[in-house]
């Protein structure tokens, strides 16, 4: 069967969709790239916005069109929205074959199979716990490796549709991690990123109380994977600020392979739209972990996800968080604004803040983000840095492209001896105020 599958939505979501083609080609069947080469469309879908369903729905019925040409045509729908809506979504777009909720992943093959043998309509949404182990093992063997480590959310922040589509949280166990870790690194991994919705709260159970300072499963794994022959770089995505104890910090700072970058969530700068957002911190508190993780590993670099407009944030509110996001001078940062999601607890609040205000707000803090990166990029001029290459440049054939420990990427001219998943010296020559470049100095 030839295959064509598309991605909306996170990292996690990504990682879903390599595995499932992975899974597919083991078994023989072609992944392909255009939608009229396929016999199945796949859509993977995420929930965690409005606007992301509107586009997936939107795409999804458009291809009603190819499907009147070619009626023998599978489409299936996977994902968050799949769960979130399971058989709704068969009534909505009566050209679809079935939908495929985020604890079923692993089933794809068996249910491409059984639409095409008995002609159903189904929705399979059952979650399962099987999906954490029958999601791995299945990759493509680039220098860039991937493994879900925990799945799934309790921390029910009061905006967030997640632990209604991804069910509540589960940890594979840490034999089961280091061993794909091990199988990733034989295929050819030579950086691997650890993915969770709370990755830091891997092994604790589901509680969501902070671990005592001196215990941290994500530490010990962190351990692990620190001194397996072959890794160069080990990142994670994303952590809770709650959740980096002492004995965190300590790993992160002495660990050799673990990149100095952390995407630290912040969400609001405000006090009292964190307690609204039920986000367990204070604006304080989570400055204070970062001034103490800046301490341990001194050129550590944050990113952070950052909404506006949630309900009842006044001007005062925004002040507040735009006076924190310039404090902790982020290197990156993602700026949603609010959309209320059925079945969270914010959606039983006024969504006030009117959209003209949201996109204020928004090009304010896009526009302090480009002034901060512009200032950090301008100031590098002249360093070298050690970057793990990652190939070709998409955009400059020319060129290709490596990435610091601190996520920053640098373009340089290749030698002949420049091959991905290797670290190479680059001294910046160049920059502008979006892109360093520079030249291979061994
Ligand atoms: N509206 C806007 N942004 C949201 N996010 C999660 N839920 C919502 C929502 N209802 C953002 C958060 C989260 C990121 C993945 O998406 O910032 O960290
Ligand atoms: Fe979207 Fe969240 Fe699902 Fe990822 S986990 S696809 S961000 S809803």
């Amino acid at each position: 069967m030839k295959v064509y599958i598309k991605t909306y939505g996170c990292q996690m979501n990504e990682r879903d969709s390599d595995a499932m083609a992975a899974l597919l080609r083991e078994k023989g069947h072609e992944i392909v790239s255009a939608e009229e080469e396929a016999d199945a469309l796949i859509f993977n879908t995420c929930s965690v916005r409005e606007a992301a369903e509107r586009k997936a729905k939107g795409k999804i019925g458009y291809m009603k069109k190819l499907k009147a040409r070619k009626p023998e045509l599978i489409i299936g729908v996977a994902g968050c929205m799949a769960q979130r809506l399971g058989d709704a979504l068969l009534e909505e777009l009566p050209h679809l074959d079935f939908v495929l909720g985020t604890g079923q992943l692993h089933t794809l093959l068996e249910q491409l199979e059984k639409v095409r043998a008995k002609h159903l309509r189904f929705a399979e949404t059952e979650p399962s716990p099987d999906v954490l182990t029958g999601m791995s093992g299945h990759y493509s063997g680039t220098w860039h490796g991937e493994i879900a480590i925990t799945r799934g959310c309790n921390r029910f922040c009061s905006y967030c549709i997640v632990p209604y589509v991804r069910g509540r949280e589960i940890s594979r166990s840490q034999e089961d991690v280091l061993a794909e870790a091990r199988r990733l690194v034989d295929s050819g991994a030579r950086e691997l990123l650890l993915l969770g919705q709370n990755v830091a709260a891997y092994g604790l159970g589901g509680d969501i109380r902070p671990p005592a300072d001196d215990h941290s499963p994500f530490a010990d794994l962190l351990d692990e994977l620190d001194r397996l022959p072959g890794l160069l770089r080990i990142r994670y995505t994303s952590p809770y600020v709650s959740y980096f104890n002492r004995r965190l910090i300590r790993t992160l700072a002495q660990a050799e392979k673990v990149c100095h970058n952390i995407h630290l969530p912040l969400q609001s700068g405000s006090d009292r739209i964190l307690a609204a957002m039920n986000r367990q911190y204070t604006r304080d508190s989570y400055l204070a972990k970062a001034a103490e993780l800046r301490a341990a590993i001194p050129d550590l670099t944050f990113s952070t996800d950052v909404i506006v407009g949630f309900p009842g944030e006044t001007d005062e509110d925004f002040r507040l968080t735009r006076e924190v996001m310039n404090e902790m001078d982020y290197a990156q940062s993602f700026i949603f604004k609010y959309s209320p999601r059925p079945g969270a607890k914010s959606a039983q609040m006024a969504d006030s803040v009117p959209e003209e205000v949201k996109e204020e707000r928004n090009q304010i803090l896009l526009a302090d983000l480009a002034a901060r990166v512009r200032k950090r990029l301008a100031a590098m001029n002249g360093e070298t840095v050690e970057v793990l290459v990652e190939g070709i440049s998409p955009r400059t054939p020319a060129r290709w492209t490596g990435r610091t420990g601190t996520n920053l990427m640098i373009h340089f001219e290749p030698d002949a001896a420049v091959r991905p998943g290797t670290l190479r010296k680059v001294k910046i020559t160049q920059t502008n105020p979006v892109s360093l470049f520079g030249k291979l100095v061994d």
